[in-house]
């Protein structure tokens, strides 16, 4: 696959280096210097890296709504030690759009980026708001896990990208999920990567064809490949605002700060209205004292910047890919999908769309 990944080098004839020398692009180089490195991390707790004696359900990933918030009572801690927010279930909208549009972006892979678009997208819906997920990665796993057979597209985001013959209209499609449309992919989009190189605006392809549609939704989520490539620069060009998911274990932080000198970049050069929402710890088990370790160590390092809500690990989530549905509809009491709609009344407030 013609694509940068982390720590991996660009394979003969790939366009990269013909992209960084041709103009002031933002897609960054891949050297060490930018890796924030576990290795050089203090990590007090690790020598007794050992599963604990405690109890899976004595640490919260989500606190749910009825526990009390009241200002005489101790305040709850939160999974990432902090006191749990007040998170409201907002009003519902009574006109829609224009969008905030938000990248879901980590250039390491297996984080859950895709498992977020789908079941944040799912539990936005759910709080009335009109949703349109974009499948950005060619490996089409947003489109697999909403049950789209990519192979079977007649057109996908590769043909809006690169042919005007093709309407938007054409290609988006409702999901099973009332307010949920998606827009699917396959993995002709990585020849899009290439194709793009020699086009005028190329890092704005993608927001211009946002545009036909962002007055119809109140978001749109767009679901990054794990690459620092210029489909994510165009992502990240097309976005308001920037999620990224963390898998709280040892190697989480690796990348991080190729990824925010990769934000920065955008921000400096084509997107001034870039901000970062959030980081999202995922795959959290609270049982292991190097979950744990792991999610006190990126709150250290990125403060306020980290979602209360944080995604614990089950069997549930690989459950839905299989099932091509959102936890929210596949199982719509378990946690997991509490903590997603937990994760939508969060984005809402940080963005201030509720
Ligand atoms: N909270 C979770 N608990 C358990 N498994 C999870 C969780 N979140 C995601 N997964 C599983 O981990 C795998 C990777 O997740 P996902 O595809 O969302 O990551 P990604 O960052 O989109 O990966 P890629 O970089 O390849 O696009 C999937 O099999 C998914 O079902
Ligand atoms: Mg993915």
């Amino acid at each position: 696959m013609q694509e940068l990944h982390e720590g991996s080098e660009a394979p003969p004839n790939f366009p990269a280096t013909d992209l960084m020398a041709s103009s002031p692009t933002v897609v960054a180089d891949l050297t060490d210097e930018h890796y924030l490195d576990a290795a050089n991390f203090e990590w007090p707790l690790l020598r007794t890296e050992q599963q604990t004696e405690v109890a899976a359900d004595s640490v919260v990933a989500a606190p749910p709504e009825d526990i009390p918030q009241s200002v005489d009572a101790e305040p709850v801690i939160g999974p990432t030690g902090r006191p749990w927010p007040d998170l409201p279930t907002p009003p519902l909208l009574t006109e829609h759009g224009p969008a905030l549009i938000i990248a879901m972006c980590n250039q390491k892979g297996g984080v859950g980026k895709t498992t977020t678009t789908i079941n944040l997208g799912a539990a936005l819906a759910e709080l009335g708001r009109h949703v349109l997920l974009v499948d950005f990665d060619p490996q089409g796993s947003l489109s697999v896990g909403l049950g789209v057979n990519p192979h079977t597209l007649s057109a996908s985001i590769y043909n809006l990208l690169l042919s005007r013959d093709t309407s938007i209209d054409d290609v988006i499609d409702e999901t099973n999920v009332p307010g949920l449309d998606i827009l699917p992919s396959n993995i002709d989009l990585s020849a899009a990567e290439i194709q793009l190189v020699s086009e005028v605006a190329r890092e704005q392809t993608l927001v211009r064809l946002l545009e036909a549609v962002r007055s119809r939704y109140d978001v749109i989520l767009i679901d990054c490949a794990p690459s620092l490539g210029l489909l994510t620069i165009n992502a990240l060009t097309a976005a308001d605002r920037v999620i990224m998911p963390l898998e709280c274990e040892f190697f989480a932080l690796r990348g991080i700060a190729l990824l925010t000198d990769t934000i920065a970049k955008v921000q400096d050069r084509l997107n001034p209205s870039l901000e970062i929402l959030g980081i999202l710890g995922t795959m959290y088990d609270p049982r292991t004292l190097h979950s744990r370790e792991v999610l006190e160590r990126v709150v250290e390092a990125f403060g306020e910047q980290v979602f209360h809500t944080v995604i614990r690990r089950t069997v549930k989530f690989p459950e839905t890919t299989v099932a091509g549905e959102p936890i929210t509809t596949y199982a719509p009491t378990s946690p997991g999908a509490e903590a997603y709609r937990t994760l939508a009344r969060e984005v809402l407030l940080r963005c201030r769309v509720a």
